[in-house]
């Protein structure tokens, strides 16, 4: 059975605009519709007739927020805050969207068949960046409603064709595809491992939680831990694109602001439990090219 009203926060980011494409009767609210800092008007706003508010909105650049902390918490924890409480008012259930870099990624336990990734709900997050400590400090907000749902992900990637006021790819999917598409070497790195997810799944799961009883925290991401150096192989394959151009290279390398966790990787087997279907690597990727193919 689907619920009555689903609303959308950050509804021009990537997964934002996988969801309303998949529901047509979602309202999908865009950083000009509703800037989720301003308390008054995140109150005033939405909520009356919600049953859902799947909250997407974020800053989302790992570096930006480790430059920018005040913009971070400002955004990810008190934003995400601000949702909460309106949907506290309005007895809207909220779904948050969280990452699988709330874990530190120091975890070693050997993967078998029945793990598709490193970390489980259950285990203890520690964060090692300011984006990550954002995140995780707006779970903590998420809870205060009464029926939450925490949904952690793992690079996110699909189609951002038709983003608005978007110049340059943002996600590192599109990234590589375009610099490898103009003859561009990229650099990846093979010591870090994440559960790429493609955004189609994760939005039909995101759905799929709106009309379910389900509350608690579930991992929903791709089906396959895999290293940012072995995706980039799998982009090349599936795009057709020079494989010679992708260098191999340990996460030292490159310079970045901000920590990444080495293994990140999510075990979905909650998920999958509950009928939720994620694809691993390759068949993500798949999906896409066909959605771009047809457009
Ligand atoms: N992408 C990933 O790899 C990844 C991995 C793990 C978890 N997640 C989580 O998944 C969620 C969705 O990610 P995504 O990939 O769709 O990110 P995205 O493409 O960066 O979209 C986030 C959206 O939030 C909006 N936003 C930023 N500040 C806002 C504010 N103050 N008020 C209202 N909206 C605001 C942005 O608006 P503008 O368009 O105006 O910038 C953007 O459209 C996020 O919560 C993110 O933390 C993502």
């Amino acid at each position: 059975m689907q619920i009555k009203r689903v609303i959308v926060t950050g509804g021009n980011g990537l997964l934002g605009r996988y969801i309303s494409a998949q529901r047509k009767d979602v309202v999908s609210l865009s950083r000009a519709d509703l800037d989720i800092t301003d308390m008054s008007a995140v109150s005033k706003a939405i909520f009356k007739g919600a049953a859902c508010v799947i909250h997407c909105a974020a800053l989302t650049d790992v570096d930006y927020c480790e430059s920018h902390p005040e913009d971070a918490e400002n955004v990810n924890a008190f934003g995400t805050k601000n949702i909460a409480e309106a949907c506290r008012a309005a007895g809207a259930k909220l779904i948050y969207l969280s990452t699988d870099f709330v874990f530190d990624g120091a975890k070693t336990t050997p993967l078998t068949s029945k793990h598709t990734g490193v970390y489980k709900e259950e285990d203890e997050p520690n964060p090692i960046s300011i984006y990550s400590k954002t995140k995780l400090k707006g779970e903590e907000f998420a809870k205060i409603t009464d029926k939450w749902v925490v949904v952690r992900t793992s690079v996110v990637y699909g189609n951002e064709q038709g983003k608005r006021h978007q110049a340059k790819p943002k996600k590192f999917v599109n990234w590589a595809i375009g610099e490898l598409n103009n003859g561009h070497k990229i650099r990846a790195i093979h010591d870090e491992f994440n559960s790429p997810t493609f955004a189609g799944d994760l939005a039909a799961a995101l759905l799929k939680l709106a009309d379910s009883d389900f509350g608690g925290i579930v991992h929903c991401a791709g089906s396959e831990r895999i290293s940012r150096y072995d995706f980039a192989l799998k982009i090349a394959d599936v795009f057709g694109k020079d494989k010679s151009l992708i260098e191999k290279v340990k996460s030292e390398d490159l310079k970045r602001l901000a920590r990444r966790p080495k293994d990140s990787s999510l075990d979905i087997s909650k998920a999958k439990e509950m009928g939720i279907q994620m694809s691993d690597a390759s068949h993500g990727l798949e999906k896409m090219r066909e959605e771009l193919m047809k457009k």
